[in-house]
Formats: structure tokens, sequence, C-alpha cells
């Protein structure tokens, strides 16, 4: 059969992110605020997490709210128009409609239009799955500039009785701009999933079971030591294949980024990947809390904005999550 020959689309042979923005939640939460209805204290947090206090968001704050003051940073930074971009991907497991996606409205108030948007689910991940498909929309020639935020608002999803993960989370968003490079800018994802342990971190239960009063408003849960020890052991061997990925080794790094689930799970990730003394290391969890898939984008902006001679050097990031999931890259910082 004769038919004519399709044209298929490619666009540049390299990527790299122009620019960050961040938006944290409006409160200030200390540990003493919510150690009464868990039985815990102020020590027993900062000892086994690391966090001193976390940022939450108003009641009419929204994570839409969050993720546009973000993206507007982050395009000012740019120094790009938004109509020139083509993609808006926002990342999220907290969003409290199931449809439609926080992306198309956040397109439109930062004038992202009529750009391609949509939002994805790979929770404490979401961010590096988001940069992934940044990469490859631009390399494909399916867009010019991509806009990727994480934006959560998991207090939303908090049950202030629970001791297993409550007293960890954040609200937030951060964003970066990835727009076309004359360098190589962001080095091959290293991403997978692990479905066997779908139940370690998630819901207590389903918006179905809530409108039939089988369970109560659903919100976060974990088991804790399956977590920390799969992001311990299994994790660190993604890092280490993303460096390879990339043709790099440790020493190379100016700066890891691991998502901001743990202090302790930072540190023993650091020792893991025998990272030298220089190595700046994203450590907004102390302050910021666990903000899931805008851990990474707002421990990047931190970092940069404390060290801006990191600027130009290269970045390893990881994120982890629910599901379980995770991807990890190498990018040059902004
Ligand atoms: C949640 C986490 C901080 C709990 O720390 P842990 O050291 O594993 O705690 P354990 O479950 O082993 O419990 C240790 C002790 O603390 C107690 N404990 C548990 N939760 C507590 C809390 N919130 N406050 C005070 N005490 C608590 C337990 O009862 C136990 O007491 P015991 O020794 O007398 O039996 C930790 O497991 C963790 O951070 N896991 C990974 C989290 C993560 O990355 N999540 C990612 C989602 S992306």
């Amino acid at each position: 059969m004769s038919r004519p020959t399709l044209q298929q689309s490619h666009g540049p042979e390299f990527t790299r992110i122009y620019a960050m923005g961040a938006a944290r939640g409006d409160l200030v939460v200390p540990n003493e605020d919510l150690i009464g209805p868990i039985d815990s204290s102020d020590e027993w947090i900062r000892k086994r997490t690391g966090i001193i206090e976390r940022r939450r968001a108003s009641a009419e704050v929204t994570a839409v709210d969050l993720a546009t003051a973000a993206a507007r940073e982050a395009i000012e930074k740019a120094g790009i128009r938004p109509d020139q971009i083509g993609a808006v991907i926002v990342s999220t497991i907290s969003n409290p409609v199931v449809t439609p996606s926080i992306s198309t409205l956040v397109a439109e108030r930062v004038g992202a239009t009529p750009a391609a948007a949509y939002d994805i689910e790979a929770a404490c991940a979401g961010y590096t799955y988001g940069i992934a498909q940044a990469d490859s929309l631009i390399r494909a020639g399916l867009a010019e500039y991509v806009l990727v935020i994480g934006a959560e608002k998991l207090s939303d999803f908090v049950d202030p009785a629970d001791r297993s993960i409550s007293f960890l989370l954040g609200d937030g968003a951060g964003a970066a701009v990835v727009g076309p490079s004359d360098f190589a800018g962001i080095s091959k994802t290293i991403w997978g999933s692990d479905g066997s342990k779908w139940d370690a971190v998630g819901m207590t239960g389903s918006y179905v079971g809530f409108r039939r009063g089988d369970n109560e408003w659903p919100t976060m849960r974990q088991e804790g030591q399956t977590v920390f020890r799969w992001a311990v052991w299994e994790m660190a061997k993604v890092a280490k294949r993303a460096l390879d990925e990339a043709g790099i080794t440790a020493d190379d790094l100016t700066a890891f980024i691991p998502h901001q689930a743990n202090m302790r799970i930072i540190d023993e990730f650091a020792k893991v990947l025998k990272l030298p003394e220089s190595v700046l290391i994203g450590r907004d969890i102390e302050t910021t809390g666990n903000t899931s898939a805008a851990s990474i984008p707002l421990a990047t902006h931190r970092l940069l904005q404390e060290h801006p001679e990191a600027s130009g050097g290269l970045a390893l990031q990881i994120g982890f999550g629910a599901g379980l999931v995770f991807g990890s890259q190498v990018v040059v910082l902004p």
C-alpha cells in the first residue's frame, strides 16, 4: 500500500533548567504545636527527622495559589514570555478535586496559554518525573519551553492524631522553567516503580469509601520503617546509576538535592554515596517539612539563594515516595 511519508518532529539536542521559583505556606508550624495529639515531643521529632518546624498554608490558600506564585518567579527569572511555554506540568498528590487538573488553572493565571497542561501523580518523585518529561518534550520538538511545578497542600490530608507521617508534612510549591540549551543540562533520568510496596505510603481510605461511610475522610499514613529502609538501601543504588548515566562521579558534584523526607535518610545517602565534604546538600526539610513533589525544587531554590556560587555546577537530585516510585537525574544548576 502506498502512503505519504509522515513528518515527525524533533527539537534541540540539549536542554537545561533556566530558573527556579518557590512559594512556601504562610504559616510557621513548630513541633510544639503538633505533639499533643500524637503523644510526641519536640526532641523526638528533631532527633528522628531533623525537622524543627514546617510551613503550612492558611485555609484560604490553595495549591494553585502556591503553584502560581512559584511559577511566576521562575518565568520572570528565566527571562522568557509566558506564551513561549508549550507545556505546563504540575506534579501533585493534593489536588482536592479529581478533575479538572491544577495545571490548566496555573497556565491560565501565568499567561501560558494555550500551552498543553496536565497534572502528574508520582508522589515525592513527581518533580524528577516532570523534569524527565520536560526534557523529552523539548528534545522531541513538542514544546520550546516547559514549566515544571511540584505543588502540594498536604495539610488538607493530615490527621493530627496520626503518629506515622502527619508531623512530617508541609505545604509549598517549587517551579522550574526548562528550555533548549547549547550544552547538556539534564542527564538521562533513572526512574521506575515498585508496586509490591503499594501499601507502604498512602491514604487511609478512598473517596468512595468515605461516601459510603466505610472510612473517614482519607488522610496520609505510612509504614515509616519500610519506607526508611527502602529509601536508604534501594534509592542510594538509583542515585549511583544516575551518576553513571551522567558520566560523572560524586567528586564532580556541586550539590546533592534529595527529596526532603527525613534528615536521617539524607545523611545516610551522603555516606553511602561517599559525597566529598565540598558537596552542598539540600536540607530544606529542617524548616519546611516534607512537601512531597515540591520538596526538591524548594530545596534547590533555597540552596541557590544561600549559595549563589553553586549556579552552573552539577546537582544530583533524587525523588522517591508513595507507589512506590522513584526518579533521579543530574542537572546543571541555573
Ligand atoms: C516516620 C519515622 C520518622 C519514624 O521513625 P522511626 O525511627 O522509624 O520510629 P519507629 O517506628 O521505629 O518507632 C520508634 C519509637 O518511637 C515511637 N514513635 C513512633 N512515632 C512516634 C511519634 N510520632 N512521636 C513519638 N514517638 C513515636 C514508637 O512508638 C517507638 O517507641 P518504642 O521504641 O518505645 O517502641 C521514620 O520511620 C521515617 O522518617 N521514615 C521514612 C519517612 C519517609 O521518608 N516518608 C516518605 C514519604 S515520601
